[in-house]
């Protein structure tokens, strides 16, 4: 066994390891985590952590490749300060789109990304709701991946909806709605989505299900720029949805999303705290932001003790 838990975290996205941490009731360990003027960043754990089971917190978000940059250095100096054992805390994992070779001549580079984190010294990687769960398998070494949709299911089943259809806004994201639907006793409606090249456009097409008269509940991984879901918004209004409420697991919504999404075309919206927002804030529609620390704290203990982490959501 190691020696005691030590928490640390990058810049990403401090409130979060410090939430995590007071559930646990311990201190965030301190750590410097800085960047020179030429862009270099440096790292300098100011505790002890030789032989102990350190766990660093490090959501990758904006700006994705310097937050990447950081968990890596993080990484390599718990490594050479002798510290028992190193596991990656991820609650949001960037590059997770790019998870195939879908054209042409294209990486996947969230296998690249995988590779680096191993080559940096992670000896663990726990993370939460990955776009796509194949990507536990870009590593050969232990992936603990959590899942925030219990949560936003419990919050949906407290709140009054009474004949709600939980809609995937692509086919892609038919397990995950239907996951949701089954905890509601709600009905299941998929969207058929189209992107043209790469430009970030996407396009609802078509709808699988009836939504006529009744609550949609819209769930997807990630917010990126807002698009799809507008459009799948904007489809099922004109389905005769009665409401229509949108929630996803990483609201990483650039800011164009808050100009797009701050319309009365949407009921509420419905995140998880994996990732910060940074570039705006939604002021017309009620936004309930529901906090993933405790699970990640109670994974955090288990990973620790030897307990099962797959217990947490029984
Ligand atoms: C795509 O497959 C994901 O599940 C999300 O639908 C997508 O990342 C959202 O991006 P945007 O908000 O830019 O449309």
């Amino acid at each position: 066994m190691y020696r005691e838990l030590a928490i640390f975290s990058g810049n990403a996205h401090r409130a979060l390891a410090e939430a995590v941490c007071k559930h646990l009731e311990m201190p965030l360990g301190q750590c410097e985590v800085l960047e020179f003027s030429n862009e270099e960043v440096f790292v300098r754990f100011l505790d002890n952590i030789r032989e102990r089971d350190v766990f660093l917190i490090q959501p990758v978000v904006s700006p994705v490749n310097t937050r990447l940059m950081e968990l890596f250095v993080m990484i390599d100096a718990a490594k050479r300060a002798s510290a028992g054992r190193i596991t990656a805390v991820i609650p949001y994992y960037a590059y997770g789109r790019s998870d195939k070779k879908d054209q042409p001549r294209v990486p996947i580079t969230a296998r690249l990304v995988a590779n680096f984190i191993e080559t940096a010294g992670a000896d663990r990687v726990l993370t939460l709701d990955l776009h796509a769960g194949q990507i536990q398998g870009f590593f050969n070494i232990p992936v603990d991946e959590l899942t925030a949709l219990p949560l936003i299911a419990d919050y949906f089943r407290t709140a009054a909806y009474t004949s709600p259809v939980v809609v995937a806004p692509d086919v892609g994201d038919a397990k995950r709605a239907r996951n949701i639907a089954q905890r509601l006793g709600a009905g299941l409606a998929i969207i058929d989505k189209r992107r043209s090249g790469n430009d970030e456009r996407a396009q609802a097409m078509a709808l699988i299900g009836d939504v006529r008269g009744r609550e949609c509940l819209i769930v997807d991984d990630e917010i990126l720029t807002g698009g799809t879901m507008m459009s799948a918004v904007r489809l099922l209004n004109e389905q005769g949805a009665t409401s229509v409420a949108v929630a996803c697991v990483h609201p990483l919504m650039a800011a164009r999303a808050f100009e797009v999404m701050d319309s009365p075309e949407i009921s509420e919206l419905v995140f998880t705290d994996t990732v910060p927002l940074v570039h705006g804030e939604f002021r017309r529609v009620p936004t309930t932001v529901l906090s993933v620390a405790p699970l990640i704290g109670d994974a955090i203990q288990r990973i620790h003790t030897g307990g099962s982490v797959g217990g947490l959501f029984r």
